[in-house]
């Protein structure tokens, strides 16, 4: 039962990525397994160009058709998800979320743009037959103080909105995860 983990910000000390590790942390303690993607650690020629034949974009669309849910963070970026974000996602297949459920995570300055997720993001990640899209959490760089020696520490409301994604996306996988197993304690029809 894998969770992707699926980061869209260009930025290597990002708000959005400490968060992907926050929830893969209290997912795995769930007993689910995870896999950590980050949009800007593939190659950028290889992307741009949409060359799906490039061993690492292929591995990496590889990583996203094995998962059973994606959890997907991005940081605001005028108003909107980030470009190489969408260049990720537009190298799917037009059913290439299927079955799947997503849990979506946005980042920004400030309140302004808190409906991103379901103004921008949600249609998109709609549009690529997902079995769900989970309620987004949006959070600012304020509501998530961050330290080397204690880590990500959300503030109350952030924490409560991350523990309640976390609950619902795990449940959610186990139900889906019995729904795919037969039931071999019932019995069959005559
Ligand atoms: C190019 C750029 C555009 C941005 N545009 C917005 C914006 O429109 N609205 C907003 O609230 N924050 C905006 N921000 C701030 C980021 O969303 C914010 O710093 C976010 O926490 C960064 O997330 P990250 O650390 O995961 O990259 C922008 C930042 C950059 C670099």
């Amino acid at each position: 039962m894998s969770v992707l983990l699926l980061g869209g910000s260009p930025s290597a000390s990002s708000s959005g990525g400490r968060l992907l590790h926050y929830i893969g942390d209290r997912l795995v303690a769930q007993g689910h397994r995870c896999a950590r993607l980050q949009v800007r650690d593939l190659p950028a020629q290889a992307l741009l160009h949409g060359d799906t034949q490039d061993a690492a974009i292929a591995a990496a669309l590889a990583l996203v058709r094995e998962a059973r849910a994606i959890v997907i963070a991005t940081p605001v970026y005028k108003a909107s998800y980030t470009g190489i974000l969408k260049a990720f996602l537009d190298l799917l297949p037009q059913d290439g979320l299927d079955g799947k459920l997503v849990l979506p995570l946005a980042t920004g300055g400030s309140q302004s743009h808190m409906l991103v997720l379901d103004y921008a993001l949600r249609q998109v990640l709609a549009s690529l037959s997902p079995r769900a899209i989970l309620p987004g959490i949006y959070a600012t760089s304020a509501q998530l103080p961050w330290s080397v020696e204690g880590g990500l520490a959300p503030d109350a409301p952030i924490a409560a909105r991350l523990a309640r994604g976390v609950a619902q996306l795990s449940a959610d996988l186990y139900t889906l995860s019995r729904l795919s197993q037969p039931d071999t304690t019932k019995e069959t029809c005559t």
